[in-house]
């Protein structure tokens, strides 16, 4: 990315992060080893007043995350022209990249991204509007040796704790526990493998610019270098994560706000760089399978609380919102926002 920093990674004055950021409130910590009743309160409030929680006690054998942690290193400090053998192109949306841009400007980071089954499809819309369904494969690198079975045996951890989370947070709905499973049968889950280099101008960009996740669910794992922000729901202040040794940051999406019918909302967030430290992340972002239609669920509608989305796909929705490199600029991604009904 070079040491002086491009105008493409500039963002505008008002989302530049500010130098003072309030440290005070911490996201809730959630210990999942509590008895039933005072988890479900936990995860409540949680959902409730921040759409960001800390889980420990998460079941995930710490060997797993590390395995996985010490494949990115490696893999990010091979040469460049090694990381581009597995880039990502305009047929296939995952690989190797460094050209992210979110809300237009470029982000400060490398990536490599696999989904969770090796083979998936995505949608593709035809000349006469028609959508086919395209299918692809992960591609993975000849180094590190070992990063795709490490990387296999992470992704199956994170779908069994994410299958529970959302679980758990059914219950807080009042639903039964397994009421969403059968959306993620041919899950578009995906694992993100994050480097934010030191960045010599950390006060005019973004690791990642303000945006909501799509999805479910995330969980992401951090290392120590701190960089999430998140936008406090109670006074709209951009809050600081502070990282904690074997936990997993949990964030409702867009598809839980919308099953919801909003009565948890998918928190703004976004990277911050330094200047000194690099900054490794993981993201598992659990999503349904591409044909899944979402609407708020049936169970919670009544007439005091009518359903405030129109129906949509899971798949197109994700494929306008993706911030793709291929994308055309100049088109505002796809935003939830966009389903509300008008009243
Ligand atoms: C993301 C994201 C946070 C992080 O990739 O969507 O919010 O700490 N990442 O890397
Ligand atoms: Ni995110």
């Amino acid at each position: 990315m070079g040491l002086q920093l491009e105008p493409s990674f500039v963002q505008e004055a008002e989302h530049r992060p500010e130098p003072t950021i309030s440290d005070a409130g911490a996201i809730p910590l959630v210990d999942l080893s509590s008895p039933p009743p005072t988890l479900i309160a936990d995860i409540e409030a949680a959902c409730r007043d921040w759409g960001f929680f800390q889980v420990v006690s998460h079941g995930v054998p710490l060997e797993l995350l590390e395995g996985v942690q010490s494949m990115a290193k490696e893999f990010f400090s091979l040469p460049l022209e090694e990381k581009k053998r597995v880039q990502r192109d305009e047929e296939n949306p995952v690989g190797y990249y460094d050209t992210e841009r979110t809300q237009e400007v470029r982000d400060w980071k490398e990536v490599f991204d696999f989904t969770v089954k090796e083979t998936f499809h995505i949608p593709v819309t035809e000349e006469d509007g028609r959508v086919r369904w395209r299918e692809v494969r992960n591609q993975w690198p000849e180094h590190p040796p070992g990063m795709r079975e490490a990387c296999k045996e992470y992704r199956k951890a994170m779908e069994d704790l994410s299958f529970r989370l959302l679980e758990l947070i059914a219950l807080t709905l009042k639903l039964p526990p397994n009421r969403f499973n059968e959306f993620f049968k041919d899950t578009t889950s995906f694992i993100r493998l994050n480097h934010y280099p030191p960045c010599p101008s950390p006060d005019l960009a973004l690791g990642v610019g303000r945006h909501k996740d799509a999805g479910a669910l995330t969980v992401l794992a951090q290392d120590d270098v701190e960089g999430l922000d998140v936008k406090r729901k109670s006074d709209g202040k951009w809050v600081r994560v502070k990282p904690i040794p074997n936990s997993y940051i949990i964030n409702i999406g867009d598809m839980v706000q919308v099953w919801s019918n909003d009565k948890y909302e998918s928190p703004e967030h976004r990277v911050s760089v330094n200047s000194e430290k690099e900054r490794f992340s993981i993201p598992f972002f659990f999503n349904p399978a591409y044909y899944t239609n979402i609407k708020p669920l049936d169970d919670l509608i009544t007439e005091e609380n009518p359903a405030r989305y129109d129906e949509f796909n899971w798949g197109e929705f994700f494929m306008g919102r993706s911030n793709s490199n291929f994308k055309k600029l100049g088109v505002e991604n796809t935003q939830i926002h966009h389903f509300k009904k008008k009243v």
